[in-house]
């Protein structure tokens, strides 16, 4: 198939247009490199033995988009591009909506327009909100508690009413738990833009000495080791899921939700032990207070992907480790400008 990605220049839209090609289909990536590099795609090129089409377009801009689409040929959308950063999301709630919701709009506008008829949408667990039991299931309600959140669990209601609208459109609803790790070449990985957020990325600069330390957030939490635990699962893995689901959707009509996580919680101390492992070095870390917002624990039942999707996330964390050490060690300051 002739797929779209949008976001593709990004983390986890590189990992996964690889595996796109990889399967056969032939992935052309849009992207407005505001939270990307342009270095990674012929980095991608080398990984995928092929030259790779790529356009630059905000999709926020109506006629652009609508440009790209109508003239492109394409029978499905993978659809990364977004602002994902909480804390940023606070700040600044007007830019979050306006672009992940109007990303979104103006895409599906051009889609119904051109008959393009399959829609992958890069979902996250935050849609669950911070009440949530765990494991966390599919049907449960969505909720959220920022205005990042909030776009993810308004994109996928704008993903429903436009699916019951048009019978054609078919819907995946892909909730990522913490994506982590990177390409075993590693020549690609998570390059986030300015300080992360993230504890897998944080911890990759500590070890390649970016960074001074770790803050542990909170050690209190009323778990094993009393540190926060999520479901981690490997970037491989996760962009495995986007090409089952792709597939699934030839044959499943509306809109399917899965979770993509392992089911396994790790805590952030394990975390960090893993990675002293994978380093073959200590590192320094201190306990600071619980950041506001965290929940003590957040993992996957992703036992309808297994069933639907013929899909588990195998990777190891030692592997999610081992991978994103050699991208950090090999790349210390990210992809080159
Ligand atoms: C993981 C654990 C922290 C940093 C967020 C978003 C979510 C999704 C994934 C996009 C927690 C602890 C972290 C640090 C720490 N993003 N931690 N010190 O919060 O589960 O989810 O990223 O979809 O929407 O909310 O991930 O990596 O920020 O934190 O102790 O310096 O690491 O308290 O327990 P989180 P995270």
């Amino acid at each position: 198939m002739r797929i779209l990605v949008s976001g593709g220049a990004g983390y986890i839209g590189s990992h996964t247009t690889l595996q796109l090609i990889a399967s056969g289909h032939d992935a052309v990536i849009v992207d407005d490199f505001s939270r990307s590099k342009r270095s990674v795609v012929p980095r991608l090129e080398a990984l995928a033995g092929r030259s790779i089409e790529v356009r630059e377009v905000d999709l926020t801009h109506v006629p652009a988009t609508e440009a790209l689409v109508a003239d492109g040929g394409f029978e499905a959308v993978i659809h990364f591009a977004g602002l994902k950063a909480v804390g940023e999301s606070v700040e600044k709630p007007i830019e979050y909506y306006s672009n992940n919701l109007g990303s979104t709009l103006s895409l599906l506008a051009a889609m119904r327009r051109h008959g393009v008829p399959k829609f992958v949408f890069s979902s996250s667990a935050t849609v669950y909100g911070e009440n949530a039991s765990v494991p966390m299931k599919e049907e449960f309600p969505t909720s959220a508690t920022n205005p990042y959140g909030w776009t993810k669990v308004m994109q996928e209601q704008i993903l429903r009413d436009a699916a019951v609208a048009d019978p054609s459109l078919r819907v995946a609803l892909l909730r990522y738990f913490n994506p982590v790790g990177a390409h075993a070449s590693g020549t690609i990985g998570e390059d986030p833009s300015g300080i992360p957020n993230n504890l897998m990325p944080l911890i990759a600069q500590v070890a390649v000495g970016r960074r001074q330390k770790l803050l542990i957030y909170g050690d209190d939490y009323p778990t094993p080791d009393g540190t926060g635990r999520r479901d981690y699962l490997h970037v491989e893995d996760l962009a495995a899921g986007h090409v089952a689901a792709l597939d699934r959707l030839g044959t499943a009509p509306g809109v399917s939700t899965w979770n993509l996580g392992t089911g396994t919680p790790t805590s952030v101390k394990e975390m960090v032990d893993a990675f002293a492992r994978a380093c073959g070095h200590e590192l320094p870390v201190e306990i600071a207070p619980r950041r506001p917002g965290d929940v003590a624990e957040s993992y996957a039942d992703p036992s309808r992907a297994e069933a639907e999707l013929g899909w588990r996330a195998g990777r190891t964390i030692d592997q999610m480790c081992v991978d994103t050490w050699r991208w950090q060690s090999n790349n210390p300051d990210g992809y080159p400008a």
